[in-house]
């Protein structure tokens, strides 16, 4: 365990820009998140590659085109990927991102998908860590079948990365969809354990517990949306539907320590742009359950190395409101 300030190790990144690569099941914070990444002055997206989780791929792929059109940065290449798990599986989140994964807010002029690039998603993330070798941080906010899919093609692919940082699982058996099941990590368990296998860069994961604890004020929020930018409008729209889901009975149980505002991919992909956002990290091995009736899906943390695994993951444990909140006001700016 570690209780000091992380970010020497964590992101002691080059001086030029950052670059990112965003795997992303696009729902509501998965907007979010690529709405802070545009918004950071030292980042630069290479791609945002898409898989089926929240909602259906083609939903997914149709979602990040808006979030690029809003933002006015329809230049960055989007890329179709896995649309179900590694077992051939799917899981949808639509009781709280909406069918469509962005709320159901009619929107005629969303662009349509023959702005999706040609080359798969997985092909492009393994051209461009080649492309870039050692220089690309990879954030994945949905399911991890498309990183899996990469490595099993390269096994090279995690040492030609920066780092990785994920949005999912949890740390003290907490569950959001089942028991002990946080939605990405459940919605592909084979997915997840080939990634916290087989992916020996550095790893940060911000868990649903973490996500949780970092919560903003429902005050905070409504000041945030209600700035009257386009980008504010934009979120304001699509968050309604999530709102709504998160007085639920269901919701109010799995969200931890109390009520307010949760945007779990923003906390991973805050971490990748400022790692200062990070104030303390759990440094251990970590698998993933596959057969528990009741467990499947949860992240096991090894904090005794029963394991005996070389490669330790940050999981993290503390987040700097004043960073993280900034880096959540400069996204609707
Ligand atoms: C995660 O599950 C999804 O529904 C969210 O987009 C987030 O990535 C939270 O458990």
């Amino acid at each position: 365990m570690r209780g000091s300030p992380v970010w020497d190790y964590c992101n002691s990144a080059p001086s030029q820009k950052k670059l990112l690569l965003i795997d992303v099941d696009c729902g509501t914070d998965d907007a979010q998140a690529i709405m802070m990444a545009i918004a950071a002055p030292n980042v630069k997206i290479l791609g945002i590659t898409c898989v089926g989780g929240n909602t259906p791929l083609d939903n997914v792929c149709k979602n990040v085109l808006r979030v690029l059109q809003v933002c006015d940065r329809s230049d960055i290449p989007v890329y179709r990927g896995a649309s179900k798990s590694i077992l051939g599986e799917s899981m949808h989140a639509s009781d709280f991102h909406g069918k469509d994964g962005l709320g159901d807010v009619p929107d005629p002029d969303a662009p349509g998908l023959e702005h999706i690039q040609k080359e798969h998603a997985v092909d492009a993330m393994k051209r461009l860590v080649s492309k870039y070798p050692g220089q690309i941080s990879l954030v994945a906010t949905g399911p991890l079948t498309n990183l899996a899919i990469a490595v099993k093609m390269d096994p090279k692919f995690p040492e030609k990365l920066y780092s990785l940082y994920i949005m999912g699982g949890n740390m003290e058996s907490r569950g959001n969809t089942t028991a002990c099941g946080e939605f990405n990590f459940l919605a592909d368990p084979e997915g997840a354990y080939i990634v916290l296998n087989e992916f020996l860069c550095k790893t940060y994961i911000a868990t649903w517990e973490h996500s949780c604890r970092s919560k903003l004020s429902w005050e905070w929020y409504d000041q945030w949306v209600n700035t009257g930018t386009k980008k504010a409008d934009f979120i304001k729209k699509i968050y309604a539907h999530s709102l709504q889901y998160s007085r639920s009975e269901k919701e109010v149980k799995a969200i931890v320590d109390g009520p307010g505002f949760i945007s779990c991919d923003s906390y991973a992909m805050a971490a990748a742009i400022d790692g200062s956002t990070v104030t303390k990290v759990i440094e251990c091995a970590v698998t993933v359950e596959l057969c528990g009736k009741f467990t499947r899906g949860m992240m096991v943390l090894d904090l005794i190395d029963e394991l005996k695994k070389k490669n330790k993951a940050f999981v993290m444990n503390g987040c700097d409101m004043k960073k993280f909140t900034k880096l959540m006001e400069a996204c609707v700016k």
